[in-house]
């Protein structure tokens, strides 16, 4: 496989003219709009709408981004599953600020929530990780995410393990389970043509959220 010398980047533009966000068409509540937004997602048949980049910070500051998939909203927050030993959650118990940017490109947009994580309730994985593809189940006790392992070779080989040790009933690791990132603040951004795009930030305030306009 032999990488291009040169990548023309200085071309890629796109002209953004689908929708207009206004502070009068807009819900006082921004968790109504990220819905209305999933579901406008979803109808355009967007592909993993609900993939999310996920960024947390190391203790001394540095950030690091990777991408999860949402799997729940509700009054505690947005939730999304993981390994509590991996990088990221190394990162979030230490520091559980944390912000998720959404991109749906084909419409123009993107929504970015601000706040912090907290553990959900271990029976709340359990019972989410039952519903998941057997593969899968094994794939979360096969990986110690994040760490440096020899080779393909050996993940496959542990995955066999896990396989042979539980066969089909596989139960959710202890070290594996979800997080709900509690917002303070949710940015919607609705590109406009020139690049006067629409910015509108709900930030939470008093128990309540108010509405502000951002310069793009
Ligand atoms: C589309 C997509 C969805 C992903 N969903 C998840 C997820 O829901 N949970 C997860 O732990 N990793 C998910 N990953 C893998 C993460 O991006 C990342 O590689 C992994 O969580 C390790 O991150 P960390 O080392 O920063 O903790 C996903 C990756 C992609 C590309």
């Amino acid at each position: 496989m032999s990488a291009p010398d040169k990548l023309n980047l200085q071309d890629l533009r796109v002209s953004y003219d689908l929708d207009m966000l206004l502070e009068s068409n807009t819900p006082a509540d921004p968790v109504a709009l990220f819905k209305l937004w999933f579901n406008d997602a979803m109808s355009h048949n967007l592909p993993e709408p609900n993939a999310m980049q996920l960024a947390t910070a190391t203790p001394d500051g540095a950030p690091n981004v990777r991408t999860v998939l949402l799997k729940g909203i509700d009054e505690r927050g947005f939730q999304f599953f993981t390994n509590y030993e991996s990088a990221k959650g190394r990162e979030l118990a230490a520091n559980p600020r944390a912000s998720a940017c959404f991109l749906w490109n084909e419409r123009h947009r993107q929504a970015i929530v601000r706040g912090t994580v907290s553990k959900l309730p271990h029976e709340e994985a359990q019972a989410y990780f039952a519903t998941r593809p057997h593969g899968h189940q094994i794939g979360a006790w096969a990986s110690a995410q994040s760490q440096i392992i020899p080779d393909r070779a050996w993940l496959e080989g542990r995955a066999a393990e896990i396989e042979a040790k539980y066969g089909e009933e596989v139960p959710c690791p202890p070290f594996w389970g979800g997080y709900t990132l509690l917002p303070t603040e949710i940015e919607f951004w609705q590109g406009r043509t020139s690049r006067l795009h629409d910015r509108l930030l709900y930030v939470r305030e008093n128990g309540m959220w108010v509405k502000k306009r951002v310069s793009p």
